[in-house]
């Protein structure tokens, strides 16, 4: 994926503390972490802060999940080497962004975030009608911008808050990126890159803004990003004043969806705790055997000479996942012929999960077994994150009239 140019290649993403991680996490999201981790400047973090937003009246399993969260990421092969493992909280830059960002947010932009109303539905037993759930997304914003992230990898659920974290960008780059003396500025800066560029430049930036020229807006960004003696603050401003607006202070992120994780519960819903249909990362292997081998299968196969249809059929959807070519055309013969027997359709499934989980299990187990180690990555990590997180924020305050120097 090509992110904005003028907001580098860094992501971000966090995941509530929900503690130990199952199939449907490592399918879903964590495999595709560890992928993105190589190709970009990866920020992954615990939202311990959003766990409270929802549980802020007994908090005192957060801590417990959190360990658990970060021990099952590193074992999955989240790598602290490649990417900032931190916890959110431990980064109170976050929460002085939301504080500023939250001067200049319409409440009716919170409130009509679907999950806003879906949530305090769905959890009605708790009351969440409290300043902090509504903030909810803001807070959320608030963990992107503050890395100036161009990417968000996260899931469906989340595009909502993506695209309010862009809402609320645009909205700040409106009321604080214009200097009083911004046109002036951005024309010296223009200068700057010399005649010849200097022309391409603002023909370029003309076509976009009168004819709406995509194309030569990147070409422009290209143009502007090849430049060399520029400093950092013009940069900013001649993003800005490409696009016809202020300095980009914070720029928009994307959101990068994750495919749908393709991993369903044991039950054939998808899966989750809330379900009770999961396999977990540090499930033992007598625990996954018992969990496959209790799966419920076609109902139609009552008696072992039933024949059977893998379409309706949990495992089945287990062995689109695991199983090659071969095995699920036997799959497919067996069952529908009754050549075999659910137990035998289910032991090349048990294999391979268990070959799946083999060394994340022993990676697990080390960590488990030093929890200092665990306890200093994730220091090191957030110490790591507030550097990145005050260059931010000291370019907030400025705008906001807060520098005081
Ligand atoms: N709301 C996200 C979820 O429930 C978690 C989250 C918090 C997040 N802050 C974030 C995800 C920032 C991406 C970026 O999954
Ligand atoms: Fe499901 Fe396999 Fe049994 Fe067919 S043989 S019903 S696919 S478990």
């Amino acid at each position: 994926m090509n992110l904005n140019n003028h907001s580098n290649n860094r992501i971000v993403s966090g995941m509530r503390p929900t503690g130990h991680l199952h199939l449907g996490h490592y399918h879903g999201v964590l495999k595709n972490w560890i992928e993105l981790q190589h190709s970009y400047e990866c920020y992954f973090f615990v939202a311990d802060w959003h766990a409270l937003t929802t549980h802020y009246e007994a908090p005192h399993g957060i801590e417990q999940n959190v360990w658990d969260m970060l021990v099952d990421w590193l074992a999955a092969g989240v790598s602290p080497h490649a990417a900032t493992l931190f916890i959110q909280s431990r980064v109170p830059e976050h929460a002085e962004l939301h504080l500023l960002l939250s001067m200049l947010t319409p409440l009716g932009w919170l409130e009509r975030v679907p999950t806003y109303k879906d949530q305090q539905e769905k959890l009605r037993e708790k009351d969440l009608a409290t300043y902090g759930f509504l903030g909810y997304p803001l807070l959320q914003s608030a963990d992107v911008l503050i890395y100036r992230a161009g990417g968000v990898p996260v899931g469906e659920d989340q595009v909502a808050h993506i695209e309010i974290t862009r809402e609320i960008a645009r909205r700040f780059n409106h009321l604080y990126g214009r200097e009083p003396d911004f046109e002036e500025k951005a024309a010296a800066a223009v200068k700057k890159m010399g005649k010849k560029n200097a022309k391409l430049f603002m023909s370029l930036r003309r076509k976009y803004l009168e004819q709406g020229d995509q194309e030569a807006l990147e070409v422009a960004q290209a143009l502007l990003e090849s430049q060399q003696n520029i400093s950092v603050g013009d940069r900013k401003r001649l993003f800005g004043y490409l696009e016809g607006s202020g300095k980009i202070i914070l720029p928009e992120p994307q959101a990068m969806l994750t495919r749908a994780a393709k991993m369903p519960g044991l039950d054939g819903q998808k899966m989750s705790k809330s379900y009770e249909n999961t396999i977990a990362l540090r499930d033992d292997p007598d625990t996954v055997t018992r969990k496959i081998r209790t799966m419920p299968t076609d109902p139609a196969r009552v008696r072992r000479t039933d024949p059977g249809e893998p379409e309706v059929c949990p495992v089945w959807q287990f062995h689109l996942v695991y199983s090659d070519e071969h095995v699920r055309q036997w799959v497919q013969e067996g069952c529908r012929s009754a050549g075999i027997g659910c137990l035998d359709c289910k032991q090349p499934v048990i294999d391979a999960v268990l070959r799946e989980l083999a060394p994340i299990q022993e990676r697990a187990a080390e960590y488990e077994q030093d929890p200092d180690l665990v306890r200093s990555i994730a220091a090191e990590g957030s110490e790591q994150a507030r550097a990145a997180a005050r260059d931010t924020l000291e370019e907030v305050r400025k705008a906001m009239g807060l520098a005081y120097k």
